[in-house]
């Protein structure tokens, strides 16, 4: 319901990746299953509040850890989410880095995505209702700056923008695709699950920023060698740790009101091109 002053009542989602199971804190603290025409999401939801702000929690990979990247119902998440009354989502993952100075530990905003995903649905619309919203800026500026905000007197590396190239997995890139992804198409970090996420919160009209937390140079690091399991699940738990306590800034910093996102992402239908089924 629209508040007086033009603002409308927010809840912050926020989607959890390998790691972050579970937001400690949360006030009227309840799991919820929520059903979606496109299927469950991958695990029940928390809700509550942080510092008076609704919030709803969602594991990507299920409490547990237990779906790959390829097969996280990305629709019944975004779904889920908004029908819980999400307005902003708070996405967090793990993530490789082509940047020497995007060490392991660091945490990147990134601001741009490459699209390599093959094998997973990457829309709402279809057949019988046809659209195409613009992503051309697929992340809400308005809650990257707020992570920046939040982020800047914690002690943390957090680097405010980057290309985020996301693939199929699960294994993870060759040496030429790593030379590739940096060298050639200026990538800045590698994941596998941030698409079609962002590109489905787009769709819902919800707006989206991202947290990598870079867990490992992926294989092109001369110095690193290949992807080190061992390495990656140290540098994960750490990150976790930081990741709550950036959480814990944000959210109460974000308030539980909020005006039209000055980007329009709450809004993106309204510009999209939609061909309606002919009568
Ligand atoms: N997640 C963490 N490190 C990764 C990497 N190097 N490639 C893809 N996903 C990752």
């Amino acid at each position: 319901m629209a508040e007086t002053d033009g603002t409308a009542p927010a809840m912050i989602g926020v989607i959890g990746g390998s790691g972050l199971y579970a937001l400690e804190g949360l006030e009227e603290a309840r799991w919820q299953a929520v059903e979606t025409p496109w299927g469950a999401p991958s695990d029940e939801i928390l809700t509550g509040r942080l510092g008076g702000v609704p919030v709803a929690f969602l594991p990507r990979h299920g409490r547990g850890h237990r779906l790959p990247p390829s097969d996280i119902p990305y629709r019944a998440n975004i779904d889920a989410l908004k029908r819980l009354g999400v307005t902003d989502i708070l996405s967090v993952s793990a993530c490789g880095s082509f940047r020497e100075e995007m060490a392991p530990g660091d945490f990147v905003l990134a601001d741009q995505f490459i699209d390599r995903t093959v094998a997973r649905a990457k829309s709402f619309f279809g057949p019988g209702l046809v659209a195409h919203v613009s992503l051309a800026e697929p992340v809400c500026g308005r809650l990257r700056a707020a992570l920046g905000a939040a982020a800047a007197p914690l002690e943390l590396r957090v680097h405010p923008g980057g290309t985020y190239l996301a693939m199929e997995g699960p294994q993870f890139s060759t040496l030429a695709e790593s030379r590739m992804y940096r060298e050639s198409w200026g990538c800045d970090v590698i994941g596998m699950t941030n698409m079609p996420e962002a590109k489905l919160a787009r769709e819902a009209e919800l707006c989206y920023a991202t947290v990598a937390m870079v867990t490992d140079y992926d294989s092109w690091h001369p110095d690193h060698g290949e992807v080190d399991i061992q390495a990656i699940l140290a540098t994960m738990h750490a990150n976790v740790a930081k990741a709550r306590a950036l959480l814990a800034a944000v959210i109460p910093a974000m308030g539980a009101a909020r005006a039209p996102c000055c980007h329009g992402c709450d809004r993106a239908l309204e510009f999209a091109l939609i061909t309606a089924p002919e009568a």
